[in-house]
């Protein structure tokens, strides 16, 4: 389990893993031809390996930039600083967020901007519970979807 700087994990619960079918029900939108970078890190799973070749190391985030592209679900009680550090990148991206993100006045108002809505509630899983009290959707950035909001 992987700990940063000024991110204090006895305060946050982000370790929620994130099931395949999550990954799976978008594979159409990811793109083939890009070296995908998965940052956050929990204990060294990452379902998306089953999809496909990922870079996902034990390291702080902040402090790297790896990959053409990043595909991940990000510690949600940090989301605003990934989402202003990619942006800082430039780097294309699909996070799983929760939709209340976009209504946020940091949510980027940009044109590369699109989403994924999952045809129902995506379940994330923790110490062998799978639990969430609140939707999530894919944010995407320089992805270049044929529609600015798809349905799945
Ligand atoms: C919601 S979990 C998702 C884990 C995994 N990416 C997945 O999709 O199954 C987010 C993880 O990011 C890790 N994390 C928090 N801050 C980080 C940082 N600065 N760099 C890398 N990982 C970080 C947390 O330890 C947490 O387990």
């Amino acid at each position: 389990m992987a700990t940063y700087d000024a991110y204090d994990k006895s305060k946050v619960n982000d370790d929620w893993k994130t099931p395949l079918y999550a990954w799976k029900q978008i594979e159409e939108y990811i793109p083939t031809d890009k070296q995908i970078w998965c940052p956050f890190y929990y204990n060294g799973e990452h379902s998306l390996k089953d999809l496909r070749d990922i870079i996902h190391i034990d390291e702080n985030f902040f402090e790297n930039d790896r990959g053409d592209i990043v595909v991940d679900n990000p510690p949600f009680s940090i989301k605003k600083q990934v989402i202003q550090r990619l942006l800082e990148l430039d780097k294309p991206f699909i996070l799983l967020l929760p939709v209340s993100t976009i209504c946020y006045q940091y949510f980027p108002r940009d044109k590369n901007i699109q989403i994924i809505i999952p045809p129902k509630r995506i379940n994330f899983k923790a110490d062998g519970k799978s639990s969430a009290s609140f939707d999530t959707i894919y944010v995407c950035y320089k992805i270049n979807l044929k529609r600015d909001i798809i349905f799945l």
